[in-house]
């Protein structure tokens, strides 16, 4: 009787044994069958109902049945154990004989590769290169450079003003002042960096964007000076071809004031859809500086004359990889700038 009660229990036990997939299931059977209030364990339990005589040998039967339902529920464990170790090793395998992954090496953005370039140019003039404050006093930005209150650029659709006094420079022609007012003479330097307008942003503008300032101030600087220079620096930059023009213009800080174009790198000069059939592009603003300029920076203007310049970083990286809009300089998607 109790004898088959303890082969059903064991049978029933190692069926499910045989069944389970998962170490929870293992757990589970050896709660109910091994458990304190498991099914093996409650046939013990009855042992005292067992006649005396009989109690040893029942006892063992339900030991041996212990043992071998033990013995079973490791075993199961032990082949889940190789089992998910065997998928483990499987999904880890690698191919040694595939390619190896690339790993993309990153490099300079279009406008950095421009800028090093003009950097390069005038280093090699023997300029110094140096910067000057994002934020600035209205006072360098505007009045000593001789742009009076009533000026347009002043306006707050044009400049981002932080308070009555400071903005956000929308130029960077105040490093100029700076370095004037500092008064180590002569002065050759250009400063590269960012300025700010309150402009909406499309494919020629953007509230943010850069220049490159020059000046150089010393005696017996003269207009030529200002052309020699500029073009060899156009030379430099778009080919040994280049020719420049210098077209009479307005800036409040230097008198006379040009703009300077160059001619179409893409047609030579004779007209193209690159540069609307003009056959020259404008690239920068330049001019001799204000005699008043120089006074309010504390520079003897009867002794030191000066040119001083300024280059739209942008305009010559988007000239330079005839890139037609500017935004694509600023979106940093990736496959634009895998490109240069
Ligand atoms: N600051 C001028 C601008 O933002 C550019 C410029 C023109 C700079 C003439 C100069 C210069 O130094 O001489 O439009």
């Amino acid at each position: 009787m109790l004898n088959e009660q303890l082969e059903q229990i064991k049978k029933a036990a190692l069926d499910s044994i045989a069944q389970v997939t998962d170490l929870d299931g293992l757990n589970e059977i050896r709660v109910r069958y091994l458990g304190k209030k498991g099914e093996l364990t409650a046939v013990l339990k009855n042992l005292k109902d067992v006649a005396p005589e009989d109690r040893p040998r029942v006892g063992q039967l339900v030991n041996d049945a212990k043992a071998i339902i033990e013995g079973e529920l490791a075993r199961a464990k032990d082949e889940m154990a190789a089992k998910a170790r065997e998928l483990r090793m499987q999904a880890e395998t690698i191919d040694v004989t595939l390619p190896a992954k690339r790993n993309a090496l990153g490099h300079a953005h279009p406008n950095t590769v421009a800028l090093e370039e003009v950097e390069r140019i005038f280093t090699g003039m023997g300029y110094e290169v140096i910067s000057g404050p994002e934020i600035e006093y209205d006072e360098y930005n505007f009045t000593k450079l001789n742009i009076p209150a009533n000026h347009p650029a002043k306006d707050e659709q044009d400049t981002f003003y932080i308070n009555k006094e400071i903005v956000l420079r929308t130029q960077t022609s105040p490093v100029q002042a700076r370095v004037m007012e500092q008064g180590r003479l002569p002065i050759r330097m250009i400063s590269p960096g960012r300025v700010f307008r309150s402009d909406e942003v499309d494919a020629t503008h953007s509230p943010s964007f850069h220049q490159v300032e020059g000046l150089v101030i010393d005696k017996d600087i003269t207009f030529a000076d200002l052309k020699g220079t500029l073009a060899e620096f156009a030379k430099k930059l778009f080919g040994e071809d280049t020719r420049v023009k210098f077209r009479p213009h307005h800036f409040p800080f230097t008198e006379p004031s040009a703009e300077m174009d160059v001619t179409c790198f893409k047609c030579g000069g004779k007209g193209c859809r690159f540069c609307k059939g003009e056959g020259w592009i404008e690239i920068l603003g330049c001019g001799m500086v204000h005699p008043h300029v120089l006074e309010m920076c504390g520079i003897d203007n009867e002794k030191y004359r000066g040119f001083a310049f300024g280059v739209g970083l942008e305009r010559i990286a988007l000239l330079k990889y005839e890139i037609d809009d500017m935004r694509l300089l600023y979106e940093n998607d990736i496959r634009f700038l895998k490109q240069f």
